[in-house]
Formats: C-alpha cells, sequence, structure tokens
C-alpha cells in the first residue's frame, strides 16, 4: 500500500468511527475523531498537492468541520437525529466520486486483452444491443499484481466512454458505515439503474473489491448483508433478459480472497500482468515525453534492465532519474539563469537509479497471479 493510501485509510477509520460516536450522542469523542480526520485529510493534500482527489478531500474536510463547530456548540447544535442531513453528508461524500478523471486510452500502455473485453462488453452492445441475442457481459474483475494499470484502465474506460462513472472502494462501503452499508449498496445500484435509463451506459467502478470479503471475517453481520446485497444488485443487473446498461468493474491485487460467488458474478476476468518488453518500450514513450535524453541513450537496453518491474516502478524510475539532473543543476549548475537548463539524461542515470530501486512485486506473487488465471481466466 502506497503511503496515501495509508493515510486515506487512516482518515476513513477516523471518519467512520467519528460517525458512529455521533450517532451514538457522544459528542466529545465525535469531535476528536472529526479533527483526527480532517487533520490526516489535510497532510494528505500537503503532502500531494497535485493529486486529483483533494477536492474530494477538502470537501469532506469542509463538512466534518461543520460538524465540529455543530458538536462543539459553536455553531447552533443539531442532534444527529435533527440533523440527519448534516450527518448524511459526512457520510455520502465518500461513496461516489462522480469527477471525470482525464485519462485517455493511450495513456495506457498494451493491456489489449482488457481493452477488447471493455469493446465487447460495454462499446459494442451499447451501440447494437440487437446483435446480442444472447445477451452480454455486465461484470469483468481486472486483477493482477499493483501497479500494472487496473486502476488507469478504470479511469480511461470512464473517460473514453460517454458514461455515467460511479468509482466506489470497497474499503469505505464496509468500514464507513456499518449497518448502513447495505441500505448504501442498493442506492448505489438504484442510481446507476436510474442514469442508464435512457440507453446510456452506468459503469460502478469497485476497487479493491477483495476488501468486501476481507470484512468478513470475525463479521459482526452489517457486512455480511452489504456483501449479499452487492451480490443480488449484480444478479439483477445482470439478468439475460434486461436490455440495462448496467456495468459492474471491479479491480484486484488479491484475487484469490474472492470466494466462488464473486468470482462467478464477473462473467470476464482479465489478467493485468507486469509489463512485457513491448508494454515497457510503450512506457518509455510515455514517461519520457517532456524529457531530454542523449542521444546514446538506448532504450532497448532499459527494457532489458528493467525485466520484472510494474508500470508504476517504472514511472517511479523515470521521475527519480529526471529529478536527479535537476538536482545536480541547482548543485553545480546555474539554476538563477533562465536560460540554464539541467543536463540531458544518459543511460548512466539510468543504471545507478535501477541498482537503488528494485521491482515492487516478488517472483512468487507472479506465479500466485498466473496460477490463479489458469484457474479462474475467462476472457
Ligand atoms: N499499462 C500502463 N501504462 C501506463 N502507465 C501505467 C501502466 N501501468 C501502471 N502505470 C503507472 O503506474 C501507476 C499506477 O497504476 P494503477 O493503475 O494505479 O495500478 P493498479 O493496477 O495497482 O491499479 C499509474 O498511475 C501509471 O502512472
Ligand atoms: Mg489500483
Amino acid at each position: 500500500m502506497s503511503a496515501s493510501e495509508e493515510l486515506e485509510k487512516l482518515a476513513v477509520k477516523y471518519a467512520s468511527e467519528a460517525i458512529q460516536f455521533d450517532e451514538q450522542g457522544s459528542r466529545g469523542l465525535a469531535i476528536r475523531k472529526y479533527q483526527r480526520a480532517i487533520e490526516i485529510l489535510l497532510k494528505l493534500c500537503a503532502l500531494y498537492p497535485n493529486s486529483a482527489q483533494n477536492k474530494v478531500y477538502m470537501e469532506r474536510v469542509e463538512s466534518y468541520k461543520k460538524r465540529v463547530e455543530s458538536l462543539s456548540g459553536q455553531g447552533t447544535y443539531q442532534s444527529p437525529k435533527t440533523a440527519p442531513s448534516e450527518l448524511e453528508k459526512a457520510k455520502f461524500e465518500h461513496l461516489v466520486i462522480a469527477e471525470k478523471p482525464s485519462v485517455k486510452w493511450n495513456d495506457i500502455a498494451n493491456l489489449s486483452e482488457a481493452k477488447k473485453a471493455i469493446e465487447e462488453s460495454i462499446i459494442f452492445p451499447v451501440k447494437r444491443p440487437d446483435l446480442f441475442p444472447l445477451g452480454w457481459p455486465r461484470g469483468i474483475l481486472f486483477f493482477g499484481p499493483p501497479g500494472c494499470g487496473k486502476t488507469l484502465l478504470a479511469a480511461a474506460i470512464a473517460t473514453e466512454i460517454e458514461a455515467t462513472f460511479f468509482c466506489v472502494d470497497a474499503a469505505s462501503i464496509m468500514s464507513k458505515w456499518l449497518g448502513e452499508s447495505e441500505k448504501n449498496v442498493a442506492q448505489l445500484f438504484g442510481n446507476a439503474r436510474e442514469s442508464s435509463d435512457d440507453g446510456h451506459p452506468s459503469i460502478i467502478f469497485i476497487d479493491e473489491i477483495d476488501s468486501l470479503l476481507r470484512y468478513s471475517i470475525g463479521e459482526v453481520g452489517g457486512e455480511a448483508r452489504a456483501r449479499n446485497q452487492i451480490l443480488k444488485e449484480m444478479d439483477g443487473v445482470l439478468d439475460k433478459n434486461r436490455t440495462l446498461h448496467v456495468y459492474i468493474i471491479g479491480a484486484t491485487n488479491k484475487p484469490w480472497i474472492l470466494d466462488e460467488p464473486f468470482v462467478r458474478r464477473f462473467q470476464k476476468r482479465i489478467f493485468v500482468p507486469l509489463p512485457d518488453t513491448e508494454a515497457r518500450s510503450e512506457m518509455f514513450k510515455l514517461f519520457s515525453k517532456n524529457l531530454k535524453f542523449s542521444p546514446e541513450m538506448d532504450f532497448s537496453e532499459l527494457s532489458r534492465m528493467t525485466y520484472g518491474y510494474s508500470g508504476s516502478d517504472i514511472r517511479d524510475i523515470f521521475q527519480s532519474v529526471q529529478i536527479k539532473v535537476v538536482r545536480e543543476f541547482f548543485e553545480e549548475g546555474d539554476p538563477e539563469d533562465k536560460n540554464a537548463t539541467p543536463r540531458y539524461i544518459n543511460k548512466e542515470d539510468f543504471i545507478q537509479t535501477l541498482k537503488r530501486r528494485k521491482p515492487s512485486v516478488s517472483n512468487i506473487a507472479i506465479r500466485n497471479y498466473e496460477k490463479w488465471f489458469e484457474d479462474f481466466k475467462a476472457l
């Protein structure tokens, strides 16, 4: 898990505890937890000032601040019962990130299997439903090692397909509204069905879908209900006779956690693997768009050197190399001179950086993905 994901998880934890305390009427505890959540969200925004999530985080911060004010008597205090809208706001803002991402197909290296699956399951049926007398798949699962483009694919689908995109992360469904998650799931699918009424597809993207099942270990009952509600809603969507254009895309780094009922409902199960030589070369092109290289730079050799590295590993290497030459420029060049620029990046920069950065996915993990793919693939 990346540092930002970990922080976000922590914020989610505090927020959900705050809401629970709030509902129980424990004002003091609720305030403290809301404040912790606010602190962490602000820290996230400060650490990653360019993240697309920040707008959503700041909205959450605002709604928690309002609630804290109200609870601490600075505003007009309303109990959760008389101020359902305030509390509701604090809750629902986690669920759906309606903002459209701006990732394009062309920003994704390779992954042609995944792109094909999306054409067959969404693009073609939306254009010509009459050509699919046996129905078509509504559930697609992307699985594979972290950092290889699953979330990126979902973002590109949202930009490239004229669809209403509901982006949900499974951990939030399960951890935020104990007891209420079932209702929220129903509402999510209801919204998706409604907005697909005009033939416009609705896509529900559930990232890290394995966490729906992780929480069922040692559960109290509410989580199981939420999970069953998702299965039930998916059945409604998958029903062959309906011409409904609601699609469910799931992504996971841990497919083996999913149990049979879940796996079965994703009629397409697509492996998003580590990039091969060709994919790595494509990534080099993508990541070096705004960089300058010395003429002796040999990308085919770099491709050999980066065997086993994930897409995000490679992006990080490029970033690191780029920062390296900028650092040199600040230390040895003349940063005050507006016309001066850092030197070109060369092969030696990559060699040095690769020595310090190892692939993030282990060989054992790769074999596990391949085995799961052999056992459960559905292309
Ligand atoms: N196939 C790819 N093409 C281009 N960039 C990629 C690809 N795979 C990973 N990346 C880079 O790594 C980052 C993380 O990828 P992401 O889609 O979040 O991985 P995950 O599979 O864990 O969901 C992306 O934002 C992108 O910069
Ligand atoms: Mg992801």
